[in-house]
């Protein structure tokens, strides 16, 4: 993959939130590519994280567009509320979506890109039907619902299979990974096909976010 594909997607959900647009401004200057936003609704996953009150505020004072990860139920419900005008991304659970086309087709319809994420135990295989379709795979390498944990490996041959997959019928497609993304497995995940990634403890945990932010953009 060209170094120009890939991307660094920063998730907000381990921001410092006393110090969120301090925070986004080092981001934005660092030359991060897209902010992840972390929806999270105590259903879907076992954790609350935050609504559009988030997207709202940062729209417009930063100029990082946005990637909306919603881990909810009834997404559909929801989804129009994070259409900003600098929401890239709308990402949902193929395993909260009764009617994964219709809620494509409803992203698509707001102006916005489509995505469809994998949890851990998710055959690539749902994706058949609508890959055509879709701007992007997020390939969960955790569990949803927390950050900070430990990147389950066999989400490296989940991104080979989708590449290999979309390729075919959609070589434009982006395949993002989410969860436990660090400087040193990221080059295993790059090799393995995936494009965008996303880094949540492994970044705005670092002491020196503005340092950090070099380590990471030094082997994306
Ligand atoms: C997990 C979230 C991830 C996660 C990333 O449910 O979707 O975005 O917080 O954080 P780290 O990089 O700490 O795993
Ligand atoms: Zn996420």
């Amino acid at each position: 993959m060209e170094k120009k594909n890939c991307r660094l997607a920063p998730s907000l959900l381990a921001a410092d939130f006393y110090r969120l647009g301090e925070q986004v401004q080092a981001l934005e200057e660092g030359g991060c590519h897209l902010l992840h936003v972390d929806v999270m609704d105590g259903h879907f996953v076992p954790n609350i994280s935050f609504g559009d009150c988030v997207t709202n505020a940062l729209k417009g004072r930063t100029k990082v567009p946005f990637d909306v990860h919603l881990m909810i139920e009834d997404p559909d419900k929801y989804i129009p509320n994070f259409v900003t005008d600098q929401t890239e991304y709308i990402t949902v659970h193929a395993e909260a979506c009764t009617h994964l086309h219709r809620t494509v087709q409803l992203i698509h319809s707001l102006g916005v890109k489509a995505g469809v994420a994998l949890n851990p135990a998710t055959s690539p295989d749902v994706l058949d039907w609508i890959l055509p379709e879709l701007d992007m795979v997020l390939v969960m390498s955790v569990n949803p619902g927390f950050g900070g944990q430990k990147f389950i490996p066999s989400a490296l041959d989940k991104i080979r299979v989708l590449r290999e997959k979309a390729d075919k019928v959609n070589p434009g497609l982006s395949i993002e990974v989410d969860g436990g993304i660090n400087p040193v497995n990221l080059a295993d995940v790059k090799a393995a096909g995936a494009d965008t990634f996303v880094t949540g403890s492994a970044l705005l945990g670092a002491a020196d976010l503005k340092e950090q932010i070099k380590v990471f953009m030094n082997v994306l």
